[in-house]
């Protein structure tokens, strides 16, 4: 663990001490990228996600406060985070969704404050997005098929997803599509997906399908995994090329010659971005999570009900950043058997 501290200054009569931490972990691992789940609710119904009648939705004492939420991510931002992404369940179905993104939007030190929605109640809110800065939003589309859209996720919202599009768009903001691609549900649309990219500047991603679905059925092993979907659109487009990856992303990524847009693809079940992984998230519980498949390695909502200081707090967090596993292997193999992979991804933000 290295938490170093790059400079001070000052400034006339006035002293300024800018301290800028490097959060890293046991492995050498850059931590700077916080994923909060705001809540483990959904007007959605995806199958990969959650069973039709919903979860057994956590009670409101058991969510995060708001006021729980600004204080963690304010501390983390102080401690070296620059990036946070709000998650769900979906987001909007918090009603004090936009005055925390407001708050957060105005942490000193916080560089990049995106969102993942299903986009259903999202469109209205656009403006007010862009407006507080909100550089990018993940829409979760698996179709763009209307009744493909009902039978995966059991709401008629189809529309209103679209128009969540079109006004990300309007609003130029960056959008990145996400698909799970399910194995006899949606792999028809790999390619009318892959075209979206032709005439709209936005980046579909296609992720591969992980057993996080809240109903603990056993996860009959992956039929699609990243390199059978880089097949099936090579098969269609020989003329693919690939980019340059960013920096810690998690998305293999390619483009089509003279398309405004770009094709990822996502091994989230396979793997194989563990070794610069940059994330932590913090579920609605306020279970702190530093691997997507570990179960959960702290509960800040629980230390600052009990009333830790601050220091304390950051203290507790160095530590279990200092003992963070290695891959998402490790942290699953460290499951006890009974506790295996099967939550849904709403209880855990994506
Ligand atoms: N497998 C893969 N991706 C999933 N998501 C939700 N559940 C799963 C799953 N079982 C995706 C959603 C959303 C993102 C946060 O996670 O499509 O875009
Ligand atoms: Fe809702 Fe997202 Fe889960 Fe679908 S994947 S049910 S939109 S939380």
């Amino acid at each position: 663990m290295c938490w170093l501290v790059l400079f001070t200054f000052t400034q006339t009569s006035l002293f300024y001490k800018t301290i800028i931490f490097l959060l890293t972990d046991n492995h050498g691992r850059k931590i700077n990228y916080l994923r909060l789940a705001v809540t483990d609710r959904c007007n959605l119904r995806c199958f990969y996600c959650m069973p039709e009648e919903g979860l057994n939705w956590l009670s409101r004492s058991a969510l995060m406060t708001y006021e729980e939420m600004l204080q963690s991510c304010a501390l983390l931002v102080k401690m070296g985070i620059e990036k946070i992404r709000i998650t769900g369940g979906e987001p909007f179905v918090r009603k004090d969704i936009m005055k925390l993104l407001t708050a957060l939007s105005e942490l000193p030190g916080l560089k990049e404050l995106t969102l993942t929605t299903n986009g259903v109640l999202t469109a209205p809110h656009v403006a007010e997005l862009k407006r507080i800065g909100v550089s990018s939003v993940n829409l979760s589309l698996d179709t763009l098929d209307a009744n493909r859209f009902f039978a995966i996720t059991k709401r008629d919202e189809f529309g209103n997803v679209m128009k969540t599009l079109d006004e990300l768009l309007k609003h130029d903001i960056e959008v990145k599509v996400n698909a799970v691609v399910m194995d006899g549900k949606n792999t028809q649309d790999i390619i009318p997906l892959v075209e979206l990219t032709k005439d709209l500047p936005v980046s579909v991603r296609f992720i591969e399908e992980m057993p996080f679905n809240g109903d603990g059925h056993v996860y009959a092993g992956l039929k699609w995994d990243y390199v059978r979907i880089l097949d099936e659109i090579k098969a269609h487009y020989p003329a693919i090329k690939k980019l340059d990856d960013a920096q810690y992303s998690t998305s293999y990524n390619y483009q089509l010659p003279g398309h405004k847009g770009s094709v990822g693809i996502i091994a989230a079940y396979s793997r194989t971005f563990c070794g610069t992984c940059n994330r932590i998230r913090i579920t609605p519980e306020g279970e702190l999570k530093t691997c997507l498949y570990d179960n959960g390695v702290m509960n800040i909502k629980d230390l600052l009900r009990q009333g830790i200081n601050e220091d304390d707090l950051k203290e507790r967090l160095l530590n279990t950043f200092n003992n963070r596993v290695k891959d998402g292997w490790e942290a699953e193999h460290q499951r006890a058997e009974s506790q295996g992979v099967h939550e849904s991804m709403a209880t855990i933000g994506g």
